[in-house]
């Protein structure tokens, strides 16, 4: 089973976002060996929750404290009363726009696998980074530091490099794969690895050739019901 995981970021509002869904039924249901996840915005998660297609819906943020004085969050508490069981956590752009830290993003997760949240963490290097031959160490570091929780089976991880996302750079299926094996090895055992990075429906199948690579995370190419479809399409 392949995963199809599209991140909208700050894009659609309910009205795109139903018409997506709209356009996505047209094309008929969705294939048995694909799984398919949504990650929209706050204000489409309950209307994009009944796409009838099948296709799962998680949120691309949240607060791990039950409630409080905090303008503006939205507690991970609150995700599986209107049935959202997906969560991302340390994306790159909460890492290095919102400012994120480690220990901060360790507690979302521990509280979204305390709920049972399937739980997607992002990791990659930055350009310098790789420049200077530090991928490794970085995702080492970035993966160990979640400890104990690393053996919880609805933690999934995916690698995406700073430098891949949103460039129309992706990385070539041989670092994607050797990045997946050394998640892998720091998670101990053969956790699902997504990748992400520039993935489209032109080069997605690069990827599937090894085994290392169990699905996609996608940023722009999961905007449009076509181009999600075509993405659906080639790795089924
Ligand atoms: P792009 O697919 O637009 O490069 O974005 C990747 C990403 O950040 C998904 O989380």
């Amino acid at each position: 089973m392949t995963i199809i995981a599209g991140n909208w970021k700050m894009n659609h509002d309910p009205d795109s976002s139903l018409a997506f869904f709209e356009k996505l039924k047209s094309y008929g249901s969705i294939p048995d060996n694909v799984k398919t996840v949504i990650f929209p915005t706050f204000l489409c998660l309950s209307s994009a929750q009944n796409n009838l297609l099948g296709v799962e819906i998680g949120a691309q943020n949240g607060n791990p404290e039950k409630s409080g004085a905090l303008t503006g969050e939205v507690s991970i508490f609150d995700f599986p009363k209107i049935n959202v069981n997906w969560l991302l956590v340390g994306h790159s752009e909460r890492r290095h726009v919102f400012k994120e830290g480690s220990e901060f993003l360790k507690k979302k997760v521990e509280t979204a696998l305390s709920l049972g949240i399937k739980t997607v963490y992002c990791v990659g290097e930055t350009i310098e980074d790789k420049e200077k031959g530090l991928t490794g160490e970085v995702l080492k570091k970035q993966i160990s530091y979640l400890g104990d929780f690393l053996s919880d089976e609805n933690l999934t991880i995916a690698y995406e490099p700073v430098w891949a996302i949103g460039s129309g750079m992706p990385a070539g299926s041989k670092d994607a794969d050797e990045a997946s094996l050394l998640c892998k090895d720091f998670c101990k055992r053969d956790i699902d690895v997504l990748y992400g990075g520039s993935v489209n429906s032109h080069n997605v199948s690069n990827y599937l050739n090894s085994g290392l690579i169990s699905g996609f995370l996608i940023g722009g190419a999961s905007l449009n019901a076509d181009s999600y479809r075509a993405l659906i399409d080639a790795v089924a």
